[in-house]
């Protein structure tokens, strides 16, 4: 299923550390110092290059931190993808301000990877695990902010990481 006629969306099961992409995207804290879940996993196997790029943004303009549903780029380090694209998500809330700033770190992802010149990227379901959004409508706000975002990224990839977050998001996005 495509977003437009210039995109390729696919939605799987997998870890985003082992996506073959141009970029992924981080769910990260505003901090950019690294956490646990995907966070943890980026900064493990992207390595210091990864970890020593977030330090000098928060060296240099970042300096308060990256604020919720905004997005910035780093080397991806060791992992196979060019960019890391790192976001901050929102905590779950039901504060309509809360889901726009969810659907901000993808609109605002993808407008970065397009200016990288990114071909590919892949998100995994940003706010879904420690900031406890649920799955189903973290998914619903993923899908509208893809299909409404504005920069075309050829191919877009939604990563889960289990069974259950993939049914989530295949009932959104392949509802047949
Ligand atoms: N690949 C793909 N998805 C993953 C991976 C992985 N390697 N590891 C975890 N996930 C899934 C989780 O199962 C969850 O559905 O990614 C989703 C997002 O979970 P978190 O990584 O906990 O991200 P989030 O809910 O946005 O919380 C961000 O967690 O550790 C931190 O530093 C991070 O403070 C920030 C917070």
């Amino acid at each position: 299923m495509g977003t437009s006629n210039h995109t390729r969306l696919i939605v799987t099961k997998g870890d985003i550390t082992e996506q073959e992409v141009d970029a992924i995207v981080n769910a990260a804290n505003s901090s950019l110092l690294g956490g646990g879940g995907v966070d943890g996993a980026i900064h493990r196997k992207g390595g210091k290059a990864v970890l020593e790029e977030c330090r000098r943004l928060r060296a240099g303009h970042l300096g308060g931190g990256l604020p919720v549903g905004h997005a910035v780029a780093t080397t991806a380090g060791a992992l196979p993808a060019r960019w890391v694209i790192h976001t901050v998500g929102p905590v779950y809330s039901t504060t309509e301000d809360r889901g726009a700033r969810l659907a901000s770190c993808y609109t605002e992802s993808l407008r970065l990877a397009y200016d990288l010149g990114a071909s590919s990227v892949a998100f995994p379901a940003i706010s879904t695990g420690v900031y406890r959004w649920p799955l189903d409508d973290a998914a619903r706000i993923a899908a509208e902010a893809i299909h409404t975002a504005e920069a075309r990224v050829p191919e877009i990839r939604l990563v889960l990481f289990d069974d259950t977050a993939l049914a989530a998001f295949q009932r959104v996005f392949d509802p047949s």
